[in-house]
């Protein structure tokens, strides 16, 4: 048995360089705040607790992250990042592995933090380090002679011998609480920043024998912090087509990896085809056979099979039946639910709507608050009028229908099975089963009629 771990997650730093009135670990990746990305990787560990280390003015981040499953801990001063995870030590057992994360490093994966946690075992310090091209800026990890690390130097307090050396402190480490509880009490600030280092314990470990265990990962994204949004924005891509990679392995394809953003869960069946610059955010459901035109965007809808969603079409929080054809320039707002053999041309828009099975709605028309029966053929500019000025009103409309272009349904109005309205009627009353009905002027000729001519000056 492993012992049992608490992750502290430092999330106290002010992120200036964002130059954003949101605080940094808000600013999301692929839809996610950075910090909550952070907490989800801890939790796939398990531990008995998560304390997140807030700062002053991070209200916000505990007010808009409430779900998360953390205990929050404020830092009210930045005294630095020994003095951060030793706010929460008060909390912590000395039985247990503390794990130290960074809210702004949103990409380190379970894998490696599992490893880093087993580094921690038998009573060692587990250090995430790594070796980079341009150690600029980071901590310097100082080996001695025969390899082992003796301590961690910032850059500030390096020696141009320490300041060449390329293997840097990642900042994330594990290990036991009691002897992290003691070395954080040793620590002060006599440096070149006048901050309490985290990293001053390693070479209090070293001093008193205890093991330290560098282990590295091959993969720079997960080290990787966000300072400013050019690395916010570089590491989006990362992850984006990371994504993009699973999917197209997983029997997706993308026309475009570099063109396709999911910020969210995409569930899919065989053979979806998605085209160039889609968006995918929330949770989205893709059955067998789709094809996503291109520039489209899918929230939180669930698509049945063999779906034809066509280009510059806009879908939210909606069911679609299988084979379907919707777009292109489509729109379904929230709460429509599609049968099978639906139709929804261009330039539609519905919302908060049933359409039962094979009915068409193909051209410019808008349908709200309507329950829509089988083979309902909507004419070209037919629209509901749903809303009064002040309440919306519903509109039921039986099977096998047929509207006449152009025709308003003044809600709220029900119109019978096999019923057809004329073209261009405004229907305000209730339209009978079976019957045609109209309200339209009659058509009039003025026979010999003349254009009006110019006037000459
Ligand atoms: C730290 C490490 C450095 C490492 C680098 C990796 C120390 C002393 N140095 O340096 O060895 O190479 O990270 O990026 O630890 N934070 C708080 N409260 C504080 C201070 C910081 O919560 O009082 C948080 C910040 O929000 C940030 C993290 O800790 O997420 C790191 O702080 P930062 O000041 O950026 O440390 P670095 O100077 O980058
Ligand atoms: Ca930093």
């Amino acid at each position: 048995m492993s012992t049992p771990l608490t992750v502290v997650v430092l999330a106290a730093g002010q992120g200036t360089r964002m130059k954003s009135d949101l605080p940094k670990v808000l600013h999301t990746l692929a839809g996610q705040p950075m910090l909550a990305r952070v907490v989800d990787s801890a939790r796939s560990l398990n531990p008995q607790a998560i304390h997140v280390v807030y700062g002053h003015g991070g209200e916000r981040v505990r007010e808009q992250l409430s779900a998360l499953p953390v205990n929050w801990i404020l830092q009210s001063r930045q005294l630095g990042t020994g003095h951060a995870v030793d706010q929460a030590m008060a909390q912590i057992a000395d039985s247990q592995t503390v794990l130290v994360l960074y809210g702004d490093v949103p990409l380190i994966s379970p894998q490696t933090l599992s490893r880093l946690v087993a580094a921690a075992e038998n009573r060692s310090l587990g250090l995430l380090t790594a070796e980079l091209p341009d150690p600029t800026g980071y901590g310097r990890i100082v080996r001695d002679a025969a390899g082992s690390v003796q301590s961690i130097v910032e850059q500030k307090d390096a020696t141009a011998e320490q300041l060449a050396i390329a293997e840097i402190n990642t900042g994330m480490l594990a290990v036991n609480a009691a002897l992290l509880r003691g070395w954080l009490k040793r620590i002060d600030n006599s440096n070149a920043q006048g901050e309490y280092y985290l990293t001053d314990i390693v070479a209090l470990a070293a001093g008193s024998d205890v093991p330290i265990n560098a282990i590295s990962t091959a993969d720079l994204a997960e080290i990787e912090g966000v300072n400013n949004r050019l690395q916010l924005a570089e590491l989006e891509r990362v992850l984006q087509r990371r994504q993009a990679d699973h999917l197209m392995l997983e029997g997706v394809t993308l026309r475009d990896p570099a063109r396709f953003d999911l910020r969210g869960s995409l569930d899919f069946g065989r053979d979806v085809e998605i085209d160039i610059n889609v968006l995918i955010e929330g949770e989205v459901t893709i059955g067998d056979r789709c094809y996503i035109g291109p520039n489209c965007i899918l929230k939180d809808v669930v698509l049945g099979s063999d779906v034809r969603i066509e280009a510059n079409s806009v879908l939210q929080a909606s069911s679609i039946g299988n084979h379907c054809l919707i777009g292109p320039f489509a729109r379904l707002r929230p709460d429509c639910r599609l049968a099978d053999g639906v139709k929804v041309g261009n330039f539609v828009e519905v919302k908060k709507s049933t359409v039962d099975k094979g009915s068409k709605i193909n051209h410019l028309s808008y349908v709200g608050d309507t329950r829509m029966g089988a083979n309902v053929n909507v004419g070209a500019g037919a629209i509901t009028c749903n809303y009064d000025g002040a309440n919306k009103h519903l509109t039921i409309i039986g099977d096998d229908v047929f509207i006449g272009s152009d025709s308003q349904l003044v809600a709220p109005v029900t119109i019978g099975d096999g019923a057809t309205i004329g073209a261009g009627s405004t229907i305000t009353r209730d339209v009978p089963a079976g019957e045609l009905t109209l309200s339209r002027s009659e058509q009039k000729t003025r026979k010999g009629w003349k254009r009006p001519v110019k006037c000459k000056p």
